[in-house]
């Protein structure tokens, strides 16, 4: 069988799972991973095709190289800066202290260019998580900053490999090299940044083998700044096994295909019944009249494997504590403004302001009635609710615009306990998408002290006004 390029760095990446985790205990001594910010260059074409483009990354890489951990594994990661601008980690879905959380001006100062900081990470959880600057979102991100992090379960479900895509849409220009529109208002107004070349684990859609009859653990991440993919598997029908992180189901994946804004992850056993020599489109199919063949599953001319015999084993829970509905603190997150409905008029740093007053400033969103924006040294930091410590919240998510938002929140995993427009997924998540006119209520336990960050995953929504902050004291 001949690994496509694709597939070897997805090998590469992700290792070849086996039933039995790598290590079976943990050592006393945490390990250290040292991640250097830094400008790179990446070959997005094929081999001989074109030239490199200049990216930011990790190490020289994007996505950044994977952190594999395991459960309940404390590490020391060391980010070294050296960008010509300030950088920051946030450890998305992972639920660690306040102080590692990695936000500027709200849990951290920034890490200047030239300067360190060493993360603690803990890693509570097993699944699928991600890393990325909490800075300049926008720029960095788009640039090619963010890398994933896995922790495996104890006993994770069997398959005969395990595979990574890390997903995202570069904007590139004619030349192949990234676009310089960062920070411009149509994005940040409307749906974001949104790319013009899908990438799976940062190089343009390809093909990825496969052999009839084995059994394979796709983890997919979103890491766009904008775009939310849809994915269907041509004539597979893959089960989920989890969704941000945490293990939900096994079901079957529902035929419109699994639904991935940014932030978001799913874990899928999908078991690779195609024909020897066959080829399968992975197809993404989240905007009207856009989709486009993401990837393809090219079998192996043969011979076919013995199919696995039993559906997937659903993996341990995670230990997050289980919402008290009863008594909940209520929260309401009324998200407003954007092209098309903007609003009447917001607060902004203690001034009323109409929407073009707003939009004159680089502003196009609000949060209950105030726009938002990036702490800064002196700037006000105000957070939307304190919370009594290990009080559970359930936050009702109003979206009166006209536009996507995908809402994260730091710190706490949640439950969606009821959506305007479908039934909601079970699980557990960290992010939850909106849609125009939408609704969405989530509960939490707000079990661990500290400022932790909400904001919407469309980066420039988030720079332009959308975020903010819970303060559980
Ligand atoms: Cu992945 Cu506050 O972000
Ligand atoms: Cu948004």
């Amino acid at each position: 069988m001949k690994f496509s390029r694709r597939m070897f760095l997805g090998a590469a990446g992700a290792a070849w799972a086996s039933a039995a985790p790598a290590l079976s205990s943990v050592s006393a001594e945490p390990r250290t991973v040292r991640l250097t910010a830094r400008k790179g260059a990446v070959r997005l074409a094929p081999e001989g095709a074109g030239g490199e483009t200049p990216v930011w990354c990790y190490d020289g890489r994007v996505p950044g190289p994977l952190i594999r951990a395991r459960r309940g594994e404390t590490l020391n990661v060391e980010l070294i800066n050296r960008l010509d601008e300030p950088t920051s980690i946030h450890w998305h879905g992972l639920r660690g202290a306040n102080a590692m959380d990695g936000v500027p001006y709200l849990t951290q100062a920034p890490v200047p260019p030239g300067g360190a900081f060493t993360y603690k990470l803990e890693t509570p959880d097993a699944g699928t998580f991600w890393y990325h600057p909490h800075i300049a979102g926008s720029r960095q991100l788009g640039r090619g900053l963010y890398g994933a992090v896995i922790v495996d379960a104890p006993e994770p479900a069997a398959a005969d490999r395990s595979v990574l895509w890390v997903l995202d849409d570069w904007r590139l220009d004619k030349n192949g090299a990234v676009h310089e529109s960062f920070g411009a208002a149509h994005d940040a107004s409307h749906a974001g940044r949104l790319g013009n070349t899908a990438v799976i684990n940062g190089s343009p859609r390809d093909v990825f083998g496969a052999v009839s009859g084995e059994r394979i653990r796709l983890r997919l991440l979103n890491a766009a700044n904008a775009r939310v993919f849809r994915l269907k598997f041509e004539d597979h029908n893959p089960w989920v096994i989890a969704r941000d992180g945490h293990p939900a189901g096994p079901y079957r994946l529902p035929a419109g295909g699994v639904t991935l804004a940014p932030g978001q992850r799913a874990d899928l056993i999908i078991d690779m019944t195609g024909a020897p020599g066959g080829e399968y489109a992975v197809s993404d199919s989240y905007y009207p009249r856009q989709t486009y063949r993401l990837a393809a599953f090219k079998y192996a001319a043969g011979p076919a494997r013995a199919p696995w015999p039993e559906p997937p084993r659903a993996e341990a829970a995670n230990p997050v504590p289980e919402p008290d509905l009863r008594n909940a603190l209520p929260l309401d997150m009324t998200l407003e403004g954007g092209a098309m409905r903007g609003f009447q008029t917001a607060e902004l740093n203690g001034e009323e302001v109409s929407f073009r007053g707003a939009a004159a400033r680089g502003y196009f969103w609000a949060v209950n009635g105030a726009v938002r924006p990036p702490l800064s040294p002196g700037g006000p930091k105000i957070p939307l609710a304190e919370i009594p410590l290990g009080r559970t919240v359930k936050a009702r998510i109003v979206n009166r615009t006209a536009w996507d938002h995908p809402v994260h929140l730091h710190g706490f995993a949640f439950r969606v306990l009821s959506r305007s427009d479908r039934a909601p997924e079970s699980g557990l998540f960290d992010t939850v998408l909106t849609g125009p006119g939408q609704e969405a209520e989530i509960a939490f336990v707000c079990d661990r002290p500290g400022d932790w960050a909400f904001h919407c995953h469309i980066l420039e929504h988030q720079e332009s006004g959308m975020a903010g902050f819970l303060r559980v004291a």
